[in-house]
């Protein structure tokens, strides 16, 4: 990669689930191709949500992405002549992510991440610390809390219509089904220690 290029940034869009987080990448994405920028989507492969390859809101806005096994993927096949590299679903990647990010805006390039600040426990998800750490841009979006209407900033995983224990596995991928946005108030994890 051009090592003269010393303009790249990381942005990072995070938030809890329902706050508008996808987006706000596919709006800045579609900014930067009306800007003809050569743009790259990336998506973690795990999330299957509502389709393979493509990265998709709540809210049903769609936009093209290559799904990856890995972080280290996203450097292997991000083209030397892209601008912009788009990361969707953050949370989901390895730690190795934060260097891969860094490596791509060292080497001149715009760096979008989206992806949840916390888990369903309340507790910082994944490599979103460190990249939040390093970002040049952040931007903390909330959703409206089922609860009580106020601002959102958590996220509720029900199942069987309870509130999910604390020992549940972080990955469960899923929507309205499972997740609610909701206040800090409002957020109840039994057995949390
Ligand atoms: P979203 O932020 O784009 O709505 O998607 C978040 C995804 O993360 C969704 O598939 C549910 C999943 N998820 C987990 O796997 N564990 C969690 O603790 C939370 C809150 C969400
Ligand atoms: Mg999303």
């Amino acid at each position: 990669m051009d090592a003269l290029t010393k303009d790249g940034s990381i942005e990072v869009i995070c938030g809890c689930m329902f706050s508008g987080k996808t987006e706000e990448l596919i709006r800045r994405v579609r900014r930067a191709v009306i800007a003809k920028q050569k743009v790259q989507v990336f998506k973690p492969h795990i999330d299957n949500r509502y389709a393979v390859d493509q990265v998709k809101s709540h809210n049903g806005l769609g936009f093209d992405a290559i799904p990856v096994a890995c972080s280290e993927d996203i450097l292997k096949l991000t083209q030397p002549d892209t601008t912009v590299v788009a990361i969707d679903e953050a949370q989901f990647f390895d730690e190795a992510l934060p260097r891969v990010a860094n490596e791509l805006a060292d080497s001149g390039k715009r760096v979008i991440c989206a992806g949840l600040d916390l888990d369903f426990r309340g507790e910082p998800f994944g490599p979103m610390p460190a990249l939040l750490a390093i970002a040049e841009r952040v931007d903390k979006l909330t959703a409206i809390c089922v609860i009580s209407g106020e601002p959102a900033t958590r996220t509720q995983r029900i199942i069987n219509g309870r509130p999910a224990s604390y020992y549940d596995p972080v990955i469960l991928v899923g929507a309205t089904e499972s997740y609610e946005a909701r206040a800090r108030r409002y957020h109840d994890v039994p057995d949390k220690p």
